[in-house]
Parts: structure tokens; sequence; C-alpha cells
């Protein structure tokens, strides 16, 4: 009977289409008038990674049809989210005879293309990039394609794109939920094209998440979401006023599929060789959710409660502020001095307090020019009520109430607020060079721009014949040009005289590669570290403008800031913010200064060295390598927060992903240099990450790396630890300080992370943005480290002078190399 009706229901299809279905899962690629699937059959595209065809998501028994990545668990794209089928016997997927292709059960159309096509025949495709597209054979362009009609994911090469002119945005929509494909709660799209960022909204109509303006490396609104993720994104504008934002991998072993989840976070899983690499859900707090604080009111998730008023305003409604609403937003209670000034009446101006790592409030507008600019014109006009400014983007101000402020903890813009002058104080004064006590804008002026950018110009010109028979060690010469210097002030040579006492050796900090280091302070009472250049080092000419032209464009906090310099008479000295706990080396190897430094404050010192590097390596305008990242150049804040400092060395590279440069003049300090580097001259941003590896290492013992251990072998500490790891003995590596059973199993992970840094295998070292990524626990599957590259000294008594230090490699070839004097 049953076997009647299958037969009864095959003669039916038969008679009525009048063609073949694709009976198995056939390597055709394509859907013709005379080639349909039916459920639960599929296709697939040529390279096999995608499929299309029938399913049902987990936990449900609806058909839909669908196109997923590798298996049925990663769905891109569901043709029919909101009318499923409920029978999995009567779907067909074909093309219909107005030439759409349509989702159909027995009796109708379910689903359909629906564009208008002129007559002839129609052929759909799934393309290798997993985008099904509808081609008119006769002309053989494509009339409708999957990836401009998105569900709720974005895979790479798909564009999430919004047209200025018309106003229609590709939306990407959510699931209602885990087993429910139909159109959800949700919703993705690209916003605020002046300054474009993405947008999660609440039942369309409500902002629910922002993520802060594409600035062409990072959203600026949202730190957390780490380079890595965003590497191979691209904003671009057409001509026809669509501006789109899309994201590619370099490689074509790795995929992504971004997916706007039923409780509107953004998740990306990333494959490598169709492997699931990693999985990552953007967390969201309180202070994540749209305009938790209200119309100028700044949310902050470490303080309680969360929300506060900027200096000059109060809350709307105290009552409700009381009660933790804090939609209404806050008030100004001291009116800006601005529209009296019009009136003609003498009184102050206005001026500008500074709030540093804040989120860019929402209805940015754009203006052109420099930062001094962008301050001046904000305080030309009375409507403009603050002002940011980010080298990539540029200017940006505000004339309406700031909304969906934030202040993170890292990351962010540093947001200039206007207020009346008596509110000013310590702040940013409007009128230049009026209070010298305060962080002035501006400090520098024109003349001093001008000192720089002659000193620079003449010093490159004296340069310029040793780099003759140019080493390609010399890139950043080639990018010197492009860097502007107006922005660094500039030092008289006799107020350094004075702050340090005549370079007196009783402020001498200590000497650094090319010169002393001496603290200093200035006449307001600032402390500052100033590095004199020794005259006598030729050498350390072209390391001063490397560090100057480096450090003066990196601003992050776990990177030393360069406060000025100074080029007079023979004079090249560096300013730079003074850090009383000076190096990280002092502590660490010291037997008493080392308990200061307990587990909680290595891990912060630990993470904040890797962000430190990750900015120089993929978030700062520029990539640069430091090559010279050791214990006693990151120095130590107030609070025990590390910053990298000197950058004599450091190389700047110019774009690409696995850039490795060459050098014949290797620099830098051994123990801290892979082998590649140290036997043959080749530094990559995975050199960094080797001495990174060696750094954690050090801070996780509290041993040095080029103290010798282990008697018979004469084994570095990297060394060591290896034989420790194999030997499953690697607890005993642990500094006695910090070892407590409760930290074990985070000392442990360092420890895994740091042996993976020091890989003998370039490419078997993460990149630092993996490494951050591993320290944070958003991987939690470390790999087990393979063999590591270490020195071996053949003879633990010789003397310092003459080192035979050995490599070694992969297959047990130990190069030797002896470093002379
Ligand atoms: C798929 O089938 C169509 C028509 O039957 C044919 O033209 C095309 O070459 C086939 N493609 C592949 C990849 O086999
Ligand atoms: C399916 O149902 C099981 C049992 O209720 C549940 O544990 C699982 O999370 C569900 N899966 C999805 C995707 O909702
Ligand atoms: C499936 O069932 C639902 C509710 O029972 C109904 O609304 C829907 O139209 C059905 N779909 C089809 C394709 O028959
Ligand atoms: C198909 O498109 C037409 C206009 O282009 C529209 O009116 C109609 O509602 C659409 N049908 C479906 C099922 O989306
Ligand atoms: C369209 O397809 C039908 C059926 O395969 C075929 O008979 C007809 O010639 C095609 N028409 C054109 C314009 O290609
Ligand atoms: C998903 O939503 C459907 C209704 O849309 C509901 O019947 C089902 O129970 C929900 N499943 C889960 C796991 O919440
Ligand atoms: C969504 O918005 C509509 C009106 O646009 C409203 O009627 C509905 O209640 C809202 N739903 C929720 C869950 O907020
Ligand atoms: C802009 O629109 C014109 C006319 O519609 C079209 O020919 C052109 O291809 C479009 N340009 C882009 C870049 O999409
Ligand atoms: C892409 O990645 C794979 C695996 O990591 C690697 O083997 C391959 O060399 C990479 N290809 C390119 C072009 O970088
Ligand atoms: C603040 O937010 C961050 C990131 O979402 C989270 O890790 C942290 O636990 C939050 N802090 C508090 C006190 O909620
Ligand atoms: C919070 O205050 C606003 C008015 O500022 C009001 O509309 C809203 O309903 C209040 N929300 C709650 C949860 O009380
Ligand atoms: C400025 O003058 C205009 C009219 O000339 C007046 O309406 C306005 O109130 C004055 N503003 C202030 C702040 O005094």
């Amino acid at each position: 009977m049953g076997f009647l009706t299958h037969i009864n229901c095959l003669l039916i299809f038969f008679l009525i289409f009048s063609s073949f279905y694709l009976g198995l899962n056939a390597v055709n690629d394509t859907i013709t008038a005379t080639r349909y699937i039916r459920d639960p059959y599929t296709i697939s595209s040529n390279n096999g990674d995608f499929k299309l065809g029938f399913f049902s998501p987990e936990n449900s028994t609806r058909r839909y049809v669908a196109i997923w990545y590798l298996n049925e668990g990663y769905p891109i794209w569901i043709a029919n989210r909101d009318q499923p089928l409920n029978d999995s016997l009567s779907g067909v997927l074909k093309i219909h005879k107005d030439g759409n292709l349509a989702v159909m059960n027995a009796q109708s159309v379910i689903w359909s293309t629906n564009v208008s096509i002129s007559g002839t025949n129609t052929t759909a495709q799934l393309l290798d990039s997993g985008k099904l597209i509808l081609l008119d054979d006769s002309s053989g362009t494509t009339i409708w394609d999957s990836f401009s009609h998105p569900a709720d994911v974005a895979v790479p090469s798909m564009k999430i794109a919004a047209n200025r002119v018309t106003g229609k945005k590709i939306a990407y929509v959510s699931w209602k939920n885990s087993s429910d494909p139909s159109s959800g709660y949700f919703t993705g799209s690209l916003e605020r094209l002046e300054a474009p960022e993405v947008f999660f909204w609440y039942n369309k109509t409500k902002p629910y998440w922002r993520t802060g303006p594409w600035n062409g490396r990072v959203f600026l609104g949202s730190p957390r979401m780490l380079t890595e993720y965003l590497y191979g994104w691209r904003f671009e504008p057409d001509d026809n006023g669509t501006a789109y934002l899309t994201y590619n991998f370099e490689n074509r072993s790795m995929f992504g599929i971004l997916t706007i989840t039923p409780h509107g976070t953004l998740k990306l899983v990333e494959f490598v060789n169709k492997m699931m690499f990693l999985e990552l859900e953007v967390d969201q707090n309180k202070c994540d959710f749209y305009g938790t604080c209200g119309p100028f009111g700044s949310c902050d998730n470490t303080t309680l409660p969360i929300c506060s008023c900027f200096k000059g305003f109060e809350p709307r409604n105290q009552e409700e502020w009381n009660t933790n609403n804090w939609s209404g937003g806050c008030v100004r209670n001291v009116p800006l001095n601005c529209d009296k000034l019009k009136n003609g009446s003498k009184v102050e101006q206005d001026g500008f307090r500074v709030y540093h790592n804040m989120k860019v409030p929402d209805f940015a507008e754009r203006s052109n020019g420099d930062q001094d600019k962008c301050g001046a014109d904000c305080l030309a006009n009375c409507s403009c009520l603050a002002y940011a400014y980010d080298s990539y983007i540029g200017c940006m101000y505000w004339s309406r109430d700031l909304i969906d402020l934030q202040k993170f903890p890292y990351g962010g813009v540093d947001l200039f607020i206007r207020l009346p002058p008596q509110l000013l104080g310590n702040a940013v004064s409007g009128k230049k060079g009026r209070d010298s006590k305060g962080i002035i804008i501006g400090i520098t002026g024109t003349i001093g721009a001008l000192a720089i950018a002659v000193g620079a110009y003449l010093l490159r010109r004296k340069c310029a014949p040793k780099h003759k028979g140019s080493q390609p060690q010399n890139l950043i010469t080639k990018d010197q040009k492009e860097i502007k210097l107006e922005e660094l002030p500039l030092f008289k040579f006799e107020k350094l005289a004075a702050a340090t006492n005549n370079f007196h050796l009783a402020n001498m900090l200590g000497k650094g590669g090319f010169g002393p280091v001496y603290k200093g302070q200035l006449e307001n009472g600032q402390e500052i570290a100033v590095k004199r250049l020794s005259k006598a080092s030729g050498q350390g000419l072209e390391e001063f403008m490397n560090e100057v032209v480096v450090i003066s464009k990196l601003q992050h906090r776990n990177l030393v800031r360069l406060l000025g310099c100074c080029i007079e008479r023979d004079e090249q000295i560096l300013v730079y913010e003074f850090m009383p706990n000076t190096s990280l080396d002092s502590f660490l190897f010291d037997p008493l200064q080392r308990k200061v430094l307990d587990w909680k404050k290595r891990f912060n010192i630990i993470e904040g060295i890797a962000r430190g590097i990750l900015y120089l390596h993929r978030d700062s305008r520029l990539r640069i390598i430091h090559r010279d990242l050791k214990a006693s150049n990151i120095l130590l804040d107030d609070d025990m927060n590390p910053k990298i400092s000197d950058f004599g060395l450091a190389r700047i590279v110019k774009g690409g992903d696995n850039d490795e440069a060459n050098t014949r003049r290797v620099v830098g300090t051994y123990g801290y240099m892979p082998p590649e580097y140290a036997m043959e001259g080749i530094f990559s941003e995975k050199s960094d990450v080797y001495s990174f590896g060696v750094l954690l290492l050090e801070i996780v013992s509290g041993r040095r790396n080029t103290s010798f251990y282990n008697n018979e072998q004469c084994l570095s500490l990297v060394g060591f630890a290896w034989k420790l790891w194999n030997e499953g003995n690697i607890m005993s590596i642990i500094d006695p300080e910090i070892q407590d059973p409760i930290f074990e199993k985070s000392i442990l992970r360092c420890i895994n992370i740091g042996l993976l840094c020091v890989q003998e295998l370039t490419k078997e070292r993460p990149t630092i943005s993996t490494v951050v990524l591993m320290l944070i626990s958003e991987i939690t599957h470390l790999p087990p480290p393979k063999q590591v590259a270490f020195v071996q000294k053949q003879n633990c008594q010789s003397s310092e002078s003459s080192q035979k230090i050995q490599f070694r490699s992969n297959n047990n070839v130990t190069i030797s190399k002896v470093e002379g004097r």
C-alpha cells in the first residue's frame, strides 16, 4: 500500500515536471529548468565546501532550504526561513516556470527569488564562495544572488551594505531561537555612513548595540573586538552612494562565519583548513546596551552605579536616577559662555575637558583638518558640544546631545567636551598658551613643528650617506616622509638641563642603549625621564630619529609615552613620562623586590605586554616590530602596569600579512632573539613573539633567560623549561614566591603559551593576537608545544667574553655562532 503510494507519488512528479530530479547528491553545482532537487537531496559547490539542500535545525522537524558550510551545523543562508515546510516528503527546489528559483511543495510555491525575468531560461548555481546565483541564460548576467539577501550570517566577501541616497540597507536578521530560524528580534545593518559602523537593532527600530565607527582598522567603540577578527575587513564606498563593509581572509585555507545571534550578540566562528579553529561571541555588559546612561551620561561597568554625569552636568531627574533608571540622562548645570561671547560682551572663552578611552558618541559629524583645527573649529561654533580626533577618520564633532557614552579600560578615543571656563580648572584650555599648568592642546605651535621638521630633514640628509648600498633594514626611511612630527612638543635644552640638575650623576636612572637616562622635574612639577644621546655614538643619530618617528605616533596604555624631544646644538634628547617603579628586571630578578610581584600582578604584566605588542603589530597607524623586547625595556608605572619602552631598534614594516624582512646588522639582545634572526638576520612579527615568550617564562620563573641552568647540559631558561615540560616536571620552574595551588592552572597555561611563543619554527608560533586570545582564555584549548628553539652553551665555565652559543635546530644538527667581544 505504502509502496504503491510512493510509486504514485513519483509518477505524479514525473508527469507534472516531465524532467528529472537529482536523485544523488550530485557533484553538479547547478539547477536548471530540467534539473531540480528534492528533499532530502543536495547539490555541492564545485570545491565541495558548500551544500545547498533541505535541512532541519536541531530540535525541529520543519524543513528549510539552506546553504551550509561543511555540515548542517553551519548554515549560512536559508531560503524559506519564514515559510517552513511541515513535512519531509514534498519539498522541491526548482526553477519555476516564471524563471525564478522556487521552493515548492506538492501544491504551491512556498518561497521564490521573486525577481521579474523577461521570459528566457535561467540557471541557478552554487559558487565556491557559498553564494547562490540565478543566471539569465541568454545574457549570462546574474539577476539574483543570495549574498544580497542574507539571513543572519556574513561570510567572507559578503557585503554589509547601505545606500546613503536611497536609504536602502542590507539587513541581517537573527533567528528567533536556536531551533527556529524564522526572523527574530535582532537586526544588524550598516549605519551612519559618514563614519560607518554596525548597529544591532531590537525589533527593527530600537538601537540595541553599536560597534562605534570603523576607522579602517578597528571599530572605535568595541575595543574588546580584537583586531585579529577584524583583519581583512574593508570599507568601500562606491559611486552610487552605496557603502559597504566586507571581510576576506588573505589565506584561502581560512574561512569565517559571522552571525547575529538570537539574543543579539555577535558571534564569529573561524576555520582553518576546514577545521573549526575558534568560536568567539563578543561579550556584552550593561554599558554596551545603547544609551544605558541617557544623554550626557557616561557608563563605566567597573563603578557603582555604572552611570555618571560629566563634570558640569547633573541628572535630569535625580529621583529617577536614584532608582537606577538612567535613561533620562544628564543636563548642563552651568551654561556655556559661547552665546554671550557672540553678543559682544567680554567674557572668557569656553574650553574643553578631555576624557580618555571613551566610546565615540552616536551621531558624529565630520570635518576636515588636523587635531588642532578640529578643536579650534569646534570652539568657534557655538552648537559644537564636543569633538574627538582619530588619525584615520579625522575630526569628529557633535552638535546634538551626546548619547551612548562609555568609559573603556583601554581603547576608545579622547573625547573633548565643551565646558564654560569656570569649570575648566586643570582641563584643556580653549585659548592657546593661557595656562601653562594645564594640559594644553597645540603645545608646540608652528615654530616647534618647523624646527622639528627641519631637524628631521637635516638628520635624514646627514644620515643618508650612511645607508648607501641600502640595506633593507632601513624600511623606516621610506615611511619617514609620510610622517609629520608637528604633534610632538619641542623642549628647550636649558629647560631640560635645569630639570635634571644639569644632568647630574645623582639624577641618572640608568644607561640605555644609546645614552644615559636621567630623572627630571619640570617647572610645573611634572616628573620626566630624559634620555640624552651620548655624542660619541654616531650610530645613535639614526636610532634617535627612529625612536622619535616611531614613538611619537604611538599611544597605548602599555607603551611608554614620549612627551617631547630636543634637537639643539649637538644634543639629541628624548623626554618621556617618568615611571616611578623603573623596570621589570629590577623587580623580577631581585630576591627581595620579587615578593612585590604576586601572580595577579605578574599576569597583569604579561597581558599588558601582549596588548602593547598587539598594538604595535596590528592596531597602531604603523606596523611596528620592536626587535628588542626584554625585561629591562618593560617599565612599570605606579600601579605596576607594564609599559614597553626603548624603540631605538624598532622597525616599521609595510602592509601584508607574512612580512619578513632581512637585515645584515643583527641588533637586539641575545637570549631574547629567535634563531632565524640571530643566525640569518630574518625578522618578522614572530621575532617579537619569540622575545615575548622568553619574557613570559622569565616572569613565571623569576629567572633570567641568560643565566644557565641544569649543570651538565648548560641549558638556557627556554631549554630548561622545555626539558622540564617533557619530563612532566614543569611545576618546578615556577618561582616559589608565586607558588599557590589556586593559581596553578593559570600559571601552567601561561607556561604553555610561553613555550608556543618560542617554537623553533616561526609558523608554529602564534601571532600576538592569538597570544592575547589565549591569555584571556578566548581560546580554551592550547596546542601542546613542539620543539622549542634555545641556546646551549658548550661549556658552562667558559668566560663571558667568548661564549659559544649554539642554537638547537629542528633536525638535531647544531648550528653554532660565536659572539665576538
Ligand atoms: C551540470 O549540468 C549542466 C547541464 O546538465 C552542464 O551543462 C554542466 O556542465 C554540468 N556542470 C558540471 C560541473 O558538471
Ligand atoms: C535541543 O534540545 C536539547 C534537549 O532539550 C537541548 O539540550 C539542546 O540544547 C537543544 N538544541 C538546540 C540547538 O536548541
Ligand atoms: C506549516 O504549518 C503551519 C502551522 O501549522 C502553517 O501555518 C504553514 O502554512 C504550514 N506550511 C506549509 C508549507 O504548509
Ligand atoms: C514579489 O515582488 C513583488 C514586487 O516586486 C511584491 O509585490 C510581492 O509581494 C513579492 N512577493 C513575495 C512572495 O515576496
Ligand atoms: C528553455 O528551456 C527549454 C526546456 O529545456 C528549451 O526547450 C528552450 O529551448 C529554452 N529556451 C531558450 C531560449 O533557451
Ligand atoms: C523556539 O521558538 C518556538 C516558537 O517560535 C518555540 O516553539 C520553541 O519552543 C522555541 N525553542 C527554544 C529552544 O526556545
Ligand atoms: C515591536 O514593535 C512593534 C511596533 O513597531 C510593537 O507593536 C511590538 O510590541 C514590539 N515588540 C516588542 C517585543 O517589543
Ligand atoms: C552605479 O549605477 C549605474 C546606473 O545604475 C550603474 O551602471 C553602475 O554600474 C553603478 N556603479 C556601481 C559601482 O555599482
Ligand atoms: C595558509 O595557511 C595554511 C595553514 O595555516 C598554510 O599551510 C599555508 O601555507 C598558508 N598559505 C599562505 C598562502 O599563506
Ligand atoms: C565589565 O565588562 C567586562 C567586559 O564585558 C567584563 O569582563 C567585566 O566582568 C565587567 N565588570 C563588571 C564589574 O561587571
Ligand atoms: C525610566 O525613565 C523614563 C523617563 O525618563 C521612563 O519613560 C521609563 O519608563 C523609566 N523606566 C523604568 C524601567 O522605570
Ligand atoms: C544674546 O543676544 C540675543 C539678542 O541680541 C539675546 O536674544 C540672547 O538672549 C543673548 N544671549 C545671551 C546669552 O545673553
